[in-house]
C-alpha cells in the first residue's frame, strides 16, 4: 500500500556529525510493509523502499529514521521529525552523491546509476505531487460542489410531491400523528386528519391554521372521526375521506394502540382487539382507498410499524404481533403495486415520548396507565415526523428510525437467532421475578 506523507523538515545525522537539513522539492512515498519487526515503530511500522536504496521508517511522536547507502555502497542513516501535511512529501536534498569521477568505476558507477535512475523516478513523483497537489482542491470543492447540489434537486422534489399533495393521516389526535399533522401541513400537504376524538381533532386544525408558515401555500385541514376497531365505520370514512379533496395522494397509517401482558393471562378479546386497531383497521382502509389510487396510477401508503414489527419483546405478544402482520402485508403490498406506480413505505421507529404505554392495553382490556421508562426516554415525537416526512419525500420502501441497540437486535435476530432467543428469555424472566416482587 502507498501512504504518501509530508517531510517538510528531517533533521539529519550523517557520518556521526548531527547535521539539520530540510527537505523538500521532491515527492516520495512510503511504502507499507503491513508487518514490521521494528519494535519502535508505531503506532505502525512504515517502510520507504526505493529498491536498494534504503528505507525510512516511522517512529513514535513523527519520528523518522532513513536509512540509505552512500555511493561506496556503506549504509548510513538520518533520524528526524515528520511534520506538514499527510498528502505531500518533499524532500530538499537528494542525499544519494555526487556523480562519480570518470575515474571511479565498479561499485561507485553502479551506485551511481541507480542514484540516476532514483532521481528520475523521483522527478516522476514530483510531477505526480504536482498533479495531486493542483488538482485535489478542485477535486474536493467539485465533489461537494455535486453533493450539495444533489441534496438541492432532492429537497426541491421532496417539496415538488408533498406540496399540495392531499395526506390522510390516522391517529392524527395525539403523539406521534399530531407532530406529521403539524411537518406536512407546514409542507404545502392538504390534510385529512383523523382520530376518534373530535374536539381533539378541532384543536389541532385551529393550532395548524393559526401558525405562520409563509413559504407555502397553506390549506385548511378537513377532520373525519372513525373508530379502526369498527370494520362498518371504515367504509363511512372511506366515502367521507375521498370527498374531502377528491382524491387521496398519500395515507399514513399511523394511529395504533400498544399492549402490556403476559400471554397466560391475556383474554382471547384483547388480542384481536389489538389487532383491530393496528392491523385490520389499517389493512380495511387500505383497501378501500386502493381503488381510487390504482384509477389515477399515483399513490402512497405508509404504515407506521415498529421496531416490534421485526423482532418480538416479552409481554407484547398482541402489539408484536400485529406489527409483525403489518410488515408482512404492506411488504406484499408494495410488491403488488409497483405496477400501478404506487409507493408503499413501511416505517419501524423505535421508543417516542407519546401516551402510547399510558393508552395500552392490558391483559384484562384496561388501560396500562403507566408512563414506561423506555418511552419517557424515547425520541422526540417532532423529530420521527420530520423523518417521517423525509421517507415518504424520498419515497422510501423500508425505514428502521431507532438507536443503535434495537438496530442491532434485528441484525442479531437474523444472524444469531439461538443467542437472540436466550437473551429475550432472560428479559423475561427479569421481567417476571420484578412483577412478582
Ligand atoms: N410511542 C412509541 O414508542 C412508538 C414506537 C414505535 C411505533 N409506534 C407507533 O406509532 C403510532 C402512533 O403512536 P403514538 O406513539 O403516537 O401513540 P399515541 O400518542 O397513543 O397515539 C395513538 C393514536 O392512535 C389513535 N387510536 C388509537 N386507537 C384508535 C382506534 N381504535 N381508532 C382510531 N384511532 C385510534 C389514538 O387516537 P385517540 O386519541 O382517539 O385514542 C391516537 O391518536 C402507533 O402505530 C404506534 O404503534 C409508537
Amino acid at each position: 500500500m502507498i501512504f504518501p506523507i509530508s517531510l517538510r523538515k528531517i533533521e539529519g545525522r550523517h557520518s556521526g556529525k548531527r547535521t539539520p537539513f530540510r527537505l523538500q522539492s521532491c515527492l516520495s512515498y512510503l511504502y507499507f510493509d503491513g508487518s514490521t519487526s521494528n519494535a519502535h515503530a508505531r503506532p505502525k511500522g512504515w517502510d520507504w523502499t526505493e529498491p536498494g536504496e534504503g528505507s525510512l521508517r516511522h517512529f513514535r511522536g513523527g519520528r523518522m529514521k532513513l536509512i540509505d547507502h552512500d555511493v561506496c555502497g556503506n549504509q548510513r542513516s538520518r533520524e528526524g521529525l515528520l511534520t506538514g501535511s499527510p498528502l505531500v512529501s518533499r524532500l530538499s536534498h537528494s542525499p544519494w552523491g555526487k556523480r562519480p569521477e570518470k575515474k571511479d568505476t565498479g561499485t561507485r558507477t553502479r551506485h551511481w546509476h541507480s542514484s540516476c535512475h532514483l532521481r528520475k523516478s523521483l522527478l516522476k513523483l514530483r510531477i505526480m505531487d504536482f498533479l495531486t497537489s493542483t488538482a485535489i482542491l478542485p477535486l474536493l470543492f467539485g465533489c461537494v460542489g455535486v453533493f450539495s447540489l444533489l441534496k438541492l434537486l432532492q429537497r426541491m422534489r421532496m417539496r415538488a410531491y408533498l406540496q399540495n399533495a392531499v395526506v390522510v393521516i390516522t391517529g392524527a389526535t395525539s403523539g406521534l400523528g399530531r407532530e406529521c399533522a403539524k411537518v406536512f401541513y407546514a409542507a404545502g400537504a392538504k390534510l385529512v386528519l383523523c382520530g376518534r376524538n373530535r374536539e381533539a381533532l378541532e384543536e389541532l386544525t385551529k393550532e395548524l391554521t393559526a401558525s405562520q408558515v409563509t413559504k407555502v401555500e397553506m390549506h385548511k385541514p378537513y377532520m373525519v372521526t372513525f373508530d379502526l376497531a369498527d370494520p362498518g365505520a371504515i367504509v363511512a370514512a372511506t366515502a367521507e375521506i375521498l370527498r374531502c379533496f377528491g382524491c387521496v395522494d398519500v395515507l399514513i397509517n399511523n394511529a395504533g394502540v400498544s399492549y402490556r401482558g403476559a400471554i397466560t393471562d391475556t383474554t382471547m378479546d384483547v388480542d384481536k382487539t389489538v389487532m383491530e386497531i393496528n392491523y385490520f383497521g389499517p389493512v380495511a382502509l387500505t383497501k378501500a382507498l386502493l381503488p381510487s389510487m390504482i384509477k389515477r396510477q399515483r399513490g402512497h401508503i405508509v404504515a407506521i410499524s415498529s421496531i416490534q414489527g421485526k423482532i418480538s419483546i416479552p409481554f407484547r405478544s398482541a402489539y408484536a404481533a400485529s406489527k409483525h402482520a403489518t410488515q408482512a402485508f404492506f411488504d406484499c403490498l408494495r410488491a403488488e403495486m409497483e405496477q400501478y406506480e404506487i409507493e408503499v413505505t413501511v416505517i419501524s421507529p423505535g421508543y417516542i415520548h407519546t401516551n402510547l404505554s399510558l393508552n395500552a392495553l392490558t391483559a384484562d382490556g384496561s388501560k396500562y396507565g403507566v408512563m414506561d421508562k423506555t418511552t419517557a426516554q424515547g425520541r422526540r415525537p417532532v423529530e420521527v415526523a420530520r423523518d417521517v416526512l423525509a421517507a415518504v419525500g424520498k419515497k422510501k420502501k423500508d425505514v428502521i428510525l431507532a438507536d443503535l441497540l434495537p438496530s442491532l437486535a434485528i441484525y442479531l435476530r437474523t444472524l444469531a437467532p439461538g443467542l437472540f432467543f436466550s437473551l429475550m428469555a432472560s428479559r423475561a424472566r427479569k421481567e417476571q421475578k420484578s412483577k412478582n416482587s
